[in-house]
């Protein structure tokens, strides 16, 4: 399928068949999901990839029984990992630090492994940092400041923090369906769940949240999707400036 297929074909499937579906095909796309892209890199979310029918009866139960759930053979559970920023900053510092030594010219890598070390070493645990919003109200009073003399960028405090985290979670779920639409695989995306209770299942630390599930599955024939698909006229969503 070229990709304008894949884009046709994908739908959010409302009823999955019993057709089971093989657990490494779904790992092998949550791997394609890792190639989306993430801002600043930091790679801030988890896959959690649910095939125990157990698990799944209760995560079915948790997305307030929608069909799409209750008939899945497996779900990917994402989550953004706010909590995770100190060690994913790390290890996005080791890793350019060997990429400017692989491949920069000699005379310009102390500069870039110092740019990268100000970066990940001291701004984005700055950015990622909470103390019950404290941390937030400074970097908003800085950015405004800054902001006064010079373009800056303005999302910064906790809440904003959060969209940062979840638009680069959702991107890898969407990179995900389109892998699984590619092999012939059905997907959801759910956001009709509680929250709370898919934490509590899966055991999930108090930084993470939910960012949506993914159902998983083949169609089940005409009943898989529900009827015709609805997009607004493009020239309503579309200007060019
Ligand atoms: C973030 C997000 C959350 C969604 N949550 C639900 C949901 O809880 N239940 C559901 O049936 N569909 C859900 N959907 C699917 C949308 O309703 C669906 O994508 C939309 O109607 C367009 O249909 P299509 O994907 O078949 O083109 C969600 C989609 C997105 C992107």
């Amino acid at each position: 399928m070229t990709l304008r297929d894949l884009l046709q074909h994908r739908r959010a499937v409302r009823r999955y068949a019993g057709t089971p579906i093989d657990p490494d095909t779904v790992r092998e796309c949550l791997r394609l999901a890792q190639l989306a892209p993430s801002s600043s890199n930091m790679q801030l979310y988890a896959f959690y990839h649910v095939t125990d029918k157990a698990v799944l009866a209760q995560l079915a139960a948790a997305c307030l029984g929608q069909s799409s759930a209750a008939t899945a053979q497996q779900m990917v559970v994402f989550v953004t990992r706010q909590d995770a920023y100190r060690s994913r900053a790390q290890a996005a510092l080791a890793f350019e630090r060997g990429n400017v030594r692989r491949n920069s010219p000699p005379e310009k890598q102390t500069k870039r492994i110092a740019n990268f070390e100000g970066y990940y070493g001291k701004l984005m645990p700055f950015l990622y940092a909470r103390c019950f919003g404290l941390l937030g109200g400074l970097r908003w009073l800085i950015s405004r400041t800054i902001g006064l003399f010079r373009p800056m960028q303005r999302e910064v405090t906790e809440s904003d923090v959060r969209v940062v985290m979840h638009k680069s979670c959702a991107l890898a779920a969407q990179t995900f369906m389109l892998a699984m639409a590619e092999r012939g695989l059905d997907t959801c995306p759910l956001e009709g769940l509680d929250s709370r209770r898919v934490k509590r299942i899966l055991q999930l630390p108090r930084g993470a949240e939910i960012n949506m599930i993914v159902s998983c599955g083949v169609r089940e024939g005409d009943r898989g999707v529900w009827g015709e698909r609805f997009r607004l006229p493009f020239d309503e969503v579309y200007r060019e400036v």
